[in-house]
């Protein structure tokens, strides 16, 4: 059964409260749909991913949510970093889980985007929460949760502590190409969303669709392998879909024709060209 369903005491109480009402909300404005923009590991084409730069830059440029890539360092840090080395995004080298905490503060996470960039440091999950809930949506990924087991407990508890694991959860969503690993965070955190990634057309059968449905509130695909007939598939099993990732306006355009609920991208100004 869909997991609103299961939840649920009613399809109209879902609608009203389900955290789907928050999160990744498409509205109509006038002939308009409102497409949620969230900027891929911040504003990630105009300043370095994932650090305050990116998500600073995201907020001036009005996106609705960002997006996060979440690890652990060796000492139990939770910390914002794409790639499992640090070797592409800073001056160091080596296993994002083989540093303590405090090394991974000392290394530079700017200098690699521009010099103007230097200095900037890794993000803590902790600093994160606290800098933008209720600013800016989070979209927070964790990435290979296999490399951290108990990752989904820490996170969940960052969340509990701020009272992010309710209802109104200004706009929180987690997402993660492990499935399994999404599974345990909608158990252990119901209320707040759950997206699953996938880049596979082995994902989008009905019965795999069907599956994810029972935890998931949104199905977040690469753009290559939507079409309208997944859009609408997607839909009918009462989740959302959001597409990535997005570094061309053409892939904008063609995600905002299929009918998406949210594009991730590095360019949020492809998306609303308001900016
Ligand atoms: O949010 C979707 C996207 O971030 C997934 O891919 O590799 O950029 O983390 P990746
Ligand atoms: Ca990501």
């Amino acid at each position: 059964m869909n997991k609103k369903l299961l939840a649920g005491t009613g399809v109209a109480f879902t609608l009203l409260f389900s955290p789907l009402s928050q999160a990744f909300a498409s509205e109509t404005i006038g002939d308009l749909r409102k497409v949620d923009n969230v900027a891929h590991r911040g504003a990630s084409a105009y300043a370095p991913e994932n650090t305050i730069a990116a998500f600073d830059k995201a907020v001036e440029m009005k996106a609705d949510y960002i997006e996060i890539d979440v690890q652990r360092s060796k000492d139990g840090e939770l910390v914002l970093i794409h790639d499992t080395t640090v070797d592409r995004t800073t001056d160091g080298t080596g296993k994002v889980g083989d540093f303590m905490f405090e090394e991974l503060r000392s290394l530079d996470a700017g200098s690699w985007k521009g010099e103007q960039f230097a200095g900037e440091q890794i993000p803590t999950f902790d600093e994160i929460l606290d800098r933008y809930h209720g600013k800016i949506g989070i979209l927070i990924e964790i990435k290979a949760s296999e490399l951290y087991p108990g990752i989904e407990e820490s996170i969940a508890e960052e969340l509990k502590e701020r009272n992010l694991d309710k209802p109104q959860n200004e706009k929180i969503i987690i997402q993660s190409f492990n499935h399994k690993s999404m599974e345990k965070m909608n158990d252990l955190v119901p209320k707040v969303p759950i997206g699953v990634l996938t880049s596979s057309r082995a994902d989008t059968t009905e019965q795999a669709l069907q599956e994810f449905s029972t935890y998931a509130d949104y199905f977040n695909p690469s753009y290559g392998i939507v079409t309208e007939e997944l859009v609408n598939q997607v839909h009918s099993l009462d989740m959302k879909i959001g597409s990535w990732t997005v570094r061309s306006q053409e892939a904008a355009d063609f995600l905002l024709d299929m009918g998406v609920d949210a594009i991730i991208s590095d360019y949020p100004d492809y998306v609303d060209p308001r900016n």
